[in-house]
């Protein structure tokens, strides 16, 4: 009789220690990532519009994946901050949408910090700073903001492009279209549809090398016309002042630099 219930007992004991390591298992895997992911690295999600080489596009011959000067420093700072990141292609309109309704963790996609968009999101620190330019074709004839006059001006959709048009056109009197990708804006100028467009000139410079028939010259006013970038985070995220902290120290240390330079090249 005793053995048998030092058996039950044994066993109770056996049943427990494993219900207990079963706990412990679930509760690590739980605790395992903001993102929703569960493999012990956390997973942080980035938004980003992949239609904007050197900041993040897909180069197409080589793989599918999204790589870019965007990327790379998202990467390196959550890799500090010990998350992971997993990279979804949104259009760039659809990207403050994206952070409000929770779809992703942060946007990195050469987003300019304006006050409008501050009013949904938060941003970090400006990381690279560019300027507006008139891109057309070597044909056009269009040499300054004032040449074009009676002409049709492509810009994308919901970018700070779109209202530096809507701003130049008070000025001069031009047809203003946008599209939702870059390439798309590319494509409408060697069609012909577009007499030009307004474009970020680092990327602008990128299209170039491969659309011989494109030029382009920058919008010469005063500094305030730059196109700064930041990271965009929810209102109130914690993630806000920690990826500041290490952009900041990338900042100091160089590792910035070395980005700037592997992806737009030396001179700046
Ligand atoms: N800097 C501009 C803005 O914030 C354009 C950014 C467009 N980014 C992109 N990935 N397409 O409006």
């Amino acid at each position: 009789m005793k053995k048998w219930l030092s058996l039950l007992m044994m066993s109770m004991l056996v049943v427990g220690m494993l219900a207990a390591c079963g706990t412990s298992d679930d509760s690590a895997n739980g605790s395992a990532g903001e993102g929703g992911k569960t493999e012990g690295e956390k997973v942080l999600t980035m938004g980003t519009s992949a239609d904007y080489p050197p900041f993040e596009y897909i180069d197409t011959a080589k793989s599918e994946d999204i790589i870019g000067f965007d990327v790379d420093l998202a990467k390196a700072i959550a890799k500090e901050l010990g998350y992971e990141v997993k990279v979804q292609d949104i259009d760039f309109n659809g990207l403050i949408p994206a952070i409000q309704a929770g779809k992703v963790d942060f946007v990195l996609a050469g987003m300019t910090p304006t006050e409008e968009r501050k009013k949904n999101v938060d941003f970090s620190d400006i990381y690279y700073t560019a300027k507006h330019m008139i891109v057309t074709p070597k044909d056009s004839g269009i040499k300054t903001v004032e040449d074009l006059k009676g002409k049709t001006v492509g810009v994308q959709v919901g970018s700070i492009q779109e209202g530096k048009a809507e701003e130049l056109k008070k000025t001069v009197d031009f047809k203003v279209e946008n599209r939702n990708r870059i390439p798309e804006l590319v494509q409408e100028m060697k069609s012909g549809r577009f007499d030009a467009a307004i474009i970020e000139d680092t990327v602008a410079k990128g299209f170039f090398e491969k659309e011989k028939e494109l030029t382009g010259f920058n919008i010469s006013d005063a500094s305030a016309d730059e196109a700064g970038s930041a990271i965009a985070f929810p209102k109130e995220s914690k993630l806000t002042k920690d990826f500041n902290r290490v952009l900041n120290e990338m900042k100091e240390n160089g590792e910035l630099e070395k980005l700037i330079v592997k992806w737009f090249g030396g001179e700046q």
